[in-house]
């Protein structure tokens, strides 16, 4: 998967829904590329997922890069992009630019901001720096404070409007597919059907391009209930505490290490 690709990637014209997941170090990229999926998304939700903050504010543009450089050590055969965190693109156009700059030099392949109208300058200057960009509309997680909270977004017909007036003018700033999240599924549905870059939906309905979830909630790895949108396919959580408590007991039975486990 490349950035043209991915761009002229739309279930209208025949292509199979896209499959995107994240991955915040080499061991998930690499199981998650074993597996298939299309893109790996190194997401600022690093910030919630295995920092244990509350929202994703925390994390910094060398955090990225540390966490963008680790699933390239995985070099997978999907594509890697690479969130732009809060505040990396909020100032001057030549400042996000130089930030994107150092993700897509840590191994990404395209960068993700979140956005609409208000984000164009920045997105037409990193595609004239030659960056990919994936636009994020709906719940964009980094307006938490602004927005009073997690919410599904574009409940109203005019907030409906407004997401797809803003997803045809990133289109027309260049970006080469779009995520929307928290969003009604007819929402998800008419921005598809607006643009003619993919789409990638998470709690966005069905009728998206692609979708993607968080690696640690597929797998019931973050020890909460999932949300609504969240299919859990495994319940790994459990069997990693059910192995490491069998690991403590056999080291307090004396039954770890055997003969066979010594030098
Ligand atoms: O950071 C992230 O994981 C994301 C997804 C929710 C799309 O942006």
């Amino acid at each position: 998967m490349n950035a043209p690709q991915l761009r002229a990637h739309k279930r209208r014209n025949g292509a199979a829904p896209l499959v995107m997941l994240t991955a915040y170090d080499e061991p998930s990229a690499r199981l998650a590329d074993a597996a298939g999926v299309d893109l790996l998304l190194v997401g600022d939700s690093l910030a919630n997922v295995v920092l244990g903050h509350d929202d994703t504010l925390h994390v910094t543009v060398e955090m990225m890069a540390h966490h963008v450089a680790a699933v390239a050590a995985a070099r997978p055969a999907a594509m890697i992009v690479a969130d732009m965190p809060w505040l990396s693109y909020h100032g001057t156009v030549a400042d996000a630019v130089m930030n994107a700059g150092v993700l897509i030099r840590a191994g990404a392949h395209a960068v993700k901001v979140e956005g609409g109208r208000n984000r164009l300058p920045v997105v037409q200057a990193l595609v004239d720096a030659e960056i990919p960009v994936i636009g994020h509309l709906g719940l964009t997680p980094q307006s938490v404070l602004a927005l009073g909270g997690f919410r599904v977004q574009a409940k109203t017909s005019e907030a409906a409007e407004r997401l797809i007036a803003d997803a045809i003018a990133l289109e027309a700033a260049g970006i080469c597919a779009l995520v929307i999240e928290a969003v009604p599924a007819e929402v998800g549905s008419a921005v598809t059907e607006a643009v003619t870059v993919a789409t990638i939906g998470i709690g966005a309905g069905a009728g998206t391009d692609g979708q993607v979830l968080v690696f640690h909630d597929l797998l019931g790895l973050t020890g909460r209930a999932p949300a609504k949108f969240v299919r859990q396919y495994a319940d790994l959580g459990s069997m990693v505490t059910a192995a490491i408590r069998s690991y403590a007991d056999d080291v307090r039975n004396a039954a770890f290490p055997g003969a066979d486990e010594t030098y």
